[in-house]
């Protein structure tokens, strides 16, 4: 495939949807064919599942979330992502399998390699070229939420250390595949933050 594949990560309230809108601004200055999207949704079936994951009422048993985000993902990569990878589009994409593992593991339910293993499953194994991890402390998240946010989804509801061990979990991610992962203090100035992706987005295009 001769695109390029970036993903974005990182908790509720670090700021991903600004940068990936700053990076995708900046893509196309540079005179390049780009589609942004996002998990969940970014297709029809997923603004459909989107729906269940995040605003059912009542019980969602963990197996079937983790099973949901993977439809979820299935959908969209193939229909969606790998098309556009393969027209050599640069994808600038709001969360994929890291935020299932970090996400749903840290339900301490399931087992973060099993919901890896399913979510390759779900792609094909389809790895980004890059993924940004936007690292911030779950208080000053929430803070930001707090004030931009009307009312929270399911996820952002759960307790604050549900959301620390979301943290330690892309955190460990990053860590086993430093290559991969480009880890971006997002305490920083917007400008600051999008001028350290761009640096290295530029490095690979
Ligand atoms: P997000 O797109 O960041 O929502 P928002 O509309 O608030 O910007 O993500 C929605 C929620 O879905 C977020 O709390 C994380 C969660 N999520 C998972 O739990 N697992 C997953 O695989 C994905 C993609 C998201």
């Amino acid at each position: 495939m001769s695109g390029l594949f970036i993903t974005f990560e990182g908790g509720d309230g670090t700021g991903k949807s600004t940068q990936v809108r700053l990076l995708t601004e900046w893509l196309i200055e540079q005179g390049r064919a780009v589609v942004t999207t996002r998990e969940p949704g970014g297709t029809e079936v997923g603004t459909a599942l989107r729906e269940i994951v995040l605003h059912h009422r009542g019980e969602v048993d963990p197996r079937a979330e983790a099973l949901l985000y993977a439809a979820d993902r299935a959908q969209h990569i193939g229909t969606l992502v790998r098309p556009a990878l393969e027209r050599g589009d640069v994808v600038v994409q709001d969360r994929y399998i890291d935020s299932s593992v970090a996400y749903q593991g840290a339900g301490r339910v399931l087992d973060a390699a099993e919901i890896k293993r399913i979510s390759l499953w779900a792609t094909g194994d389809l790895i980004p070229d890059l993924t940004v991890l936007l690292d911030l402390p779950g208080d000053v998240a929430r803070k930001r939420l707090a004030q931009e946010h009307k009312t929270f989804d399911r996820l952002e509801n759960e307790h604050d250390d549900f959301h620390e061990r979301v943290r330690a979990a892309f955190l460990a991610l990053a860590a086993a595949e430093p290559q991969r992962f480009l880890v971006v203090d997002a305490a920083q100035e917007i400008d600051q933050i999008a001028h350290v992706i761009r640096d290295r987005v530029g490095a690979l295009l």
